[in-house]
């Protein structure tokens, strides 16, 4: 799967160096180029990562995360720790002087002097702007609140990039896809849908299924950039008959209530008895909440083990492109 996107994207080394010592807080700042030439790197880096241990020796990332992860934060310590370089954690805002009242400016004034590049999560969506206005080292958003989680959207556009790269080419058939849940108040979702308006020619349908009790599914201006941009999206509360119309189905923790998540109820719910099309496959950002039943995992639905997998090698390239040596890492040098 993933030696198919190495051979179908050609190399242009020049965006992804593009991207070097910037930071990367919103989905909105990379392009179509730059965003496949990463997955092109991530993708080689899935081949073999063992070709790329040196490349940021001697770099130091900041993991700051404020707010709890499991895969965010351990992928991207496992990505920089496989190119070579080191890590310095904060896995807790306490332990730092910010839990008694240190301002953000002042610490990224600090880190600054520690490290190469910060990865940041936290709860609150301003964290990430404050940070970067006073950071001499690039920053990349590892999810600010409800906001936006660039570097998952990567990491879902690679899953589905490699589930069917013949869209690449252009001989692939376009696809339905359905993401569940309000995108206004899903970071990764509303990171997935800006990539997704960069190549909008993939998509039969897009459907945003959600309650129809839900107030504002989408923020203000979000759904007309999407539809100008080519995003054909419908908005529906109609999961039952739409499901069985699906390629693909991304799903989120829709009952997580620490972001503000509202539970939808039973019907937002799929295991192994909903009516999926018998391809269809399942994403999912993860942590699952009860939203997605565990049957499915030993089907060909389950493709969310598979994206997430993909988180390492997505933030490696990424990792090479920012604070690296992005040249030595294209095939013809
Ligand atoms: N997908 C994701 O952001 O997972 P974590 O919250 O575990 O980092």
């Amino acid at each position: 799967m993933a030696k198919a996107l190495v051979e179908t994207i050609p190399e242009r080394g020049r965006y992804l160096e593009s991207l070097t010592g910037k930071s990367l807080i919103s989905s909105s700042q990379l392009n179509r180029d730059g965003i496949l030439q990463l997955l092109r790197l991530a993708a080689r880096c899935e081949l073999d990562n063992r070709k790329f241990s040196c490349h940021l020796n001697n770099k130091i990332l900041i993991s700051a995360f404020f707010e709890s992860s499991t895969r965010t934060r351990l992928s991207f310590e496992s990505a920089w720790l496989r190119l070579g370089g080191c890590t310095v954690s904060i896995t807790d805002k306490g332990t730092t002087r910010i839990g008694v009242g240190e301002s953000l400016r002042d610490v990224a004034e600090m880190v600054s002097n520690y490290g190469d590049c910060v990865v940041l999560r936290d709860s609150c969506e301003d964290s990430v702007k404050i940070m970067s206005n006073n950071l001499s080292i690039p920053i990349i958003n590892a999810g600010n609140g409800i906001d936006e989680h660039p570097t998952q959207s990567l990491i879902d556009l690679y899953a589905l990039l490699k589930w069917n790269p013949n869209l690449l080419s252009g001989k692939g058939r376009k696809f339905s896809i359905g993401l569940i849940g309000a995108p206004a108040r899903m970071r990764a979702a509303r990171s997935l849908l800006i990539l997704m308006s960069c190549f909008p020619e993939f998509f039969s349908e897009v459907f945003v299924l959600c309650d129809e009790e839900e107030q504002e599914p989408f923020r203000q201006a979000q759904l007309s950039m999407l539809q100008e941009k080519g995003l054909k999206i419908r908005l529906t509360d109609k999961v039952g008959d739409i499901l069985p119309r699906l390629d693909v189905v991304y799903m989120n923790a829709i009952s997580l209530k620490t972001m503000g998540h509202r539970d939808f109820g039973s019907g937002y719910f799929i295991d192994n008895n909903s009516p999926l099309k018998k391809q269809a496959i399942v994403l999912h950002p993860l942590p699952r909440m009860g939203e997605l039943d565990s049957d499915l995992d030993d089907t060909s639905h389950n493709w969310y083990f598979i994206q997430a997998k993909g988180g390492v090698y997505v933030r490696m390239a990424l990792a090479m492109a920012i604070c690296g040596r992005p040249g030595e890492a294209l095939d013809i040098i």
